[in-house]
């Protein structure tokens, strides 16, 4: 008997923001709580100097896309996942934005840019192996962490030191304190976590800057809390 080649799942079209955005279940579903990092970068974009915003671990390019909706910043999209990559180029042809975003479709590892940003978005798996089983309906590829779950967020920690601008912030997703307590223990002299963004019961959002960067950090050198992630 000769085996019939997979059919492509069709796609499904959810809201996220203002915005309406593709994707199929090959891929990690837009999760809603998630805008408050697209929001977050929207507000750091006001003050931030020129550039254009890179987004890590990008997926369909949904956080991205509705952190630079009504600004003309260009986007850079670096995701490993060629399916997401194709949805990711839908999605901002369907936000008007065209030929305002490059999607790149690599490794982190292997990224690198001419430019520095003044804003980088990050949104690397960070569940830990051992609970991937815990969610079925997603893809391992998008959720798996590693061990602790850093393993992607550590490969974002790299590309964020060399792709900052020196006046710049990143807005990186974690699953809980414990993992940003971790992080933050191995972060590189050239970057500070400043402040914690969580959504209860969901993942918690952190901010890095550079040492130099007039930003407040808390006296006892722990980042601001706000929020109670469990997981
Ligand atoms: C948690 S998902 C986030 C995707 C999207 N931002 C979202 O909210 O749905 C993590 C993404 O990281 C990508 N990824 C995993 N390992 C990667 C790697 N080594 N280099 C680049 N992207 C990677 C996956 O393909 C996946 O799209």
């Amino acid at each position: 008997m000769t085996q019939q080649p997979l059919a492509t799942p069709p796609p499904q079209v959810v809201a996220f923001g203002t915005l309406s955005v593709s994707f199929d279940r090959r891929v990690l579903a837009p999760r809603t709580w998630t805008t408050s990092q697209s929001r977050w970068a929207r507000e750091l974009l006001d003050d931030a100097p020129s550039g254009a915003v890179l987004e890590l671990c990008s997926g369909v390019a949904h956080i991205g896309l509705l952190a630079v909706h009504g600004t003309d910043r260009r986007l850079v999209c670096v995701d490993a996942d060629p399916v997401a990559c194709e949805y990711a180029v839908a999605n901002a042809a369907a936000a008007g934005r065209a030929g305002l975003v490059d999607v790149r479709q690599e490794p982190l590892g292997s990224f690198s840019a001419d430019e520095l940003f003044p804003v980088i978005i990050a949104d690397p798996p960070w569940v830990r192996s051992e609970l991937v089983g815990c969610f079925p309906a997603d893809p391992v590829a998008a959720i798996d962490g590693g061990a602790d779950g850093l393993d992607l967020a550590r490969a974002c920690v790299a590309v964020i030191d060399r792709c900052l601008h020196a006046e710049g912030r990143a807005l990186l997703q974690l699953g809980s304190y414990a993992q940003a307590d971790l992080l933050q223990a191995e972060l590189p002299d050239s970057l500070v976590l400043t402040k914690t963004r969580a959504e209860p019961g969901r993942g918690l959002v952190v901010k890095l800057v550079r040492p130099d960067a007039a930003e407040e950090v808390d006296g006892r050198g722990h980042h601001a809390r706000r929020g109670d992630p469990s997981r």
